[in-house]
């Protein structure tokens, strides 16, 4: 992580606390040497907090759909780490039910998870996201976006998949991804949540090294020894083949339009800010595979 200046005083919460990137950003914020006690983990479930209350930390339930738990949960809240909502349709009102409730709670600075170019992509996640950046804009609070690219884990938590099958299918083509592990995007939110304001305002496209599927392919090969290829189909015979496999219609077009948008490299960024924010390289892709495979 980057020598960002640590104000142990200030008050931290992050929101989405019981899923994986809120519970990373939690333990980066201790490793940064917050203390527990200026940490609050604000969960939607309370009972599904016990071991972030075990890390000495605060536990408040923060429910993006019910704005009535929100300034509560920011009470005596400095900074604001927003992670994303999950429910694709539903975001920009419950990310504005998040934003309304730091700015009457007078939460001094907010930093929203969102995802690559939001402002400039045709990617079908993007318009919520950049929806959010547009209110964080409009609230006056202090901001940073940081606009994280794929997860490494959306194909390293299918590697047993891709070993078994021998193949990756995709109608991305060439396209390449410029993902990264959540550990390394938590840390980099944090870094951004515990440094100079001034500085660290604005937007933030971060992404690890780019690779295609191809790519993947013969890291995946490399790392395990295991023979693995990339078939690329067509837009019509993917959502063909996930429909085979039991998605619904939305959800197979709504997936494939995910394919073209990296086709189209939308998911691709050769910004250095993720290195920059980490004072590091970001996680290999080959590092990524043999730690998913432990
Ligand atoms: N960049 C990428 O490749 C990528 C991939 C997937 C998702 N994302 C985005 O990144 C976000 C974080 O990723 P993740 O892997 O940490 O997701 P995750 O593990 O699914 O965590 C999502 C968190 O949001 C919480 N949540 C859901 N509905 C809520 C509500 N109404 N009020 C408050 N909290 C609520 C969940 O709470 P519970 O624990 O109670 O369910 C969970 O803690 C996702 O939510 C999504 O927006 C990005």
């Amino acid at each position: 992580m980057s020598e960002a200046p640590v104000l142990p005083t200030a008050t931290y919460a992050v929101t989405g606390a019981t899923g994986h990137l809120g519970r990373l950003a939690v333990d980066a914020l201790l490793r940064h040497g917050v203390p527990a006690r200026n940490v609050f983990a604000l969960v939607r479930d309370t009972a599904k907090a016990d071991e972030l209350a075990a890390l000495g930390v605060g536990v408040r339930e923060a429910d993006y759909d019910r704005p009535e738990t929100l300034e509560p949960a920011l009470e005596g809240i400095e900074r604001l780490l927003l992670v994303s909502s999950p429910t694709v349709g539903d975001r920009v009102t419950q990310h504005g039910n998040v934003i309304r409730a730091a700015d009457a709670a007078d939460v001094g600075f907010v930093v929203y998870t969102s995802v690559l170019h939001a402002d400039e992509t045709e990617l079908a996640l993007a318009p919520e996201h950049a929806g959010t950046e547009d209110l964080l804009q409009a609230s006056g609070l202090p901001f940073a976006v940081a606009r994280n690219g794929w997860y490494v884990e959306n194909y390293t938590g299918r590697l047993d998949e891709y070993l078994e099958r021998g193949e990756i299918v995709g109608a991305s083509g060439d396209g390449r991804v410029s993902a990264a592990t959540r550990a390394d995007y938590a840390e980099a939110a944090v870094s951004l949540l515990t440094g100079d304001i001034a500085d660290q305002q604005g937007y933030w496209e971060l992404g690890g090294p780019a690779f295609s599927m191809s790519e993947l392919a013969d890291a995946i090969t490399e790392t395990t020894g295991t023979k693995v290829v990339y078939r690329d189909v067509s837009p019509d015979e993917f959502t063909d083949i996930l429909r085979g496999a039991g998605m619904d219609e939305d959800t197979a077009r709504f997936v494939t339009s995910l394919e073209l948008s990296i086709a189209r490299g939308e998911l691709e960024t050769d910004s250095p800010a993720l290195e920059n924010l980490l004072g590091r390289a970001p996680t290999s892709l080959v590092d990524a595979i043999r730690a998913a495979r432990v």
